[in-house]
């Protein structure tokens, strides 16, 4: 029996590569692209990934702006803040970082950023654009693992990728990009009946999922692509993702890393994105 050694995917050492092109185009522009992050409350993990983007948007000479709500705020505020951002001609970007507290309507929020500023692509245009085949600006997290997969040399056209998680931050648009390239998708969900059997099929896998190490190596295909875009804390506190990546060594034939993998992806795609928004 031949052994299968096991690619880990260096999404940080990818990542940085792209970061640095983003900001060798950025120096060039006789302007800065500008992007502004939104917080509503304290969720501790929004406070950590939006303090990792405004950092990001610092190396890569961007102007970046915060603006934080308190967990109380109208909806109005919210709203007044985007409508103030969206008129403001040195901001090409705004992002309003998810979770938002129960009382706000998301995609209310969402579809007030101008199509051309949503550089999360979560705006219905946007994801339109996306669904029929013209995208525009694509969610950062689901156009980091298509830059994985490329930067691995994995082969989309013609394999069967099966999603895990039906978001429309990932799922959603994950299948989407996947099946413009080329791969025969299968989307699952909670619900989904048979998800061994979805699994033990899948050339490709993308988790994202929300449970800690949930998929171990033993469902997977011999030679699987695995992509774990699970950021979740095991019960003494560490990082884990949805993939128990240990189990997955000499079944799959390459695994992504939490953290180190996907994570570092969204992040520059954001910095890519914005740029884009900043040439509309
Ligand atoms: N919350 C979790 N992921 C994301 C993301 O990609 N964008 C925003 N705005 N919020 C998130």
């Amino acid at each position: 029996m031949t052994t299968i050694q096991t690619q880990i995917i260096d999404g940080k050492r990818i990542a940085a590569q792209l970061r640095a092109e983003v900001k060798a185009r950025a120096a060039v522009l006789d302007f800065k692209p500008g992007l502004a992050v939104v917080l509503v409350g304290e969720n501790p993990a929004s406070k950590v990934y939006v303090s990792h983007k405004i950092k990001a948007c610092e190396e890569a000479g961007f102007d970046s702006q915060m603006v934080r709500l308190e967990a109380s705020a109208a909806q109005t505020a919210l709203l007044a803040e985007i409508a103030n951002l969206n008129a403001n001609p040195a901001i090409h970007g705004i992002l309003v970082q998810l979770p938002l507290p129960s009382h706000m309507d998301a995609q209310a929020v969402i579809a007030a950023i101008h199509p051309n500023k949503d550089v999360d692509g979560f705006h219905v245009a946007n994801a339109g654009a996306l669904m029929t085949g013209s995208p525009r600006l694509v969610p950062c997290t689901p156009l980091g693992v298509m830059r994985l997969l490329e930067a691995s040399g994995v082969a989309l056209r013609g394999a069967h990728a099966v999603v895990l998680g039906a978001s429309n931050i990932v799922g959603k648009p994950q299948a989407l990009l996947l099946q413009a390239a080329g791969a025969t998708v299968t989307i699952c969900n909670s619900k989904t009946r048979d998800l061994a059997a979805h699994l033990a099929m899948a050339d490709i896998v993308v988790a994202a999922i929300g449970k800690p190490e949930f998929i171990q190596g033993t469902m997977l295909k011999p030679g699987a692509v695995v992509v774990d875009v699970g950021i979740n804390r095991r019960a003494d506190g560490t990082l884990c993702g949805d993939v128990d990546t240990a189990s997955c060594m000499g079944i799959a034939s390459a695994v992504t890393p939490v953290p180190g993998g996907v994570g570092p992806m969204t992040i520059a795609l954001l910095l890519e994105n914005t740029l884009k928004a900043a040439s509309f």
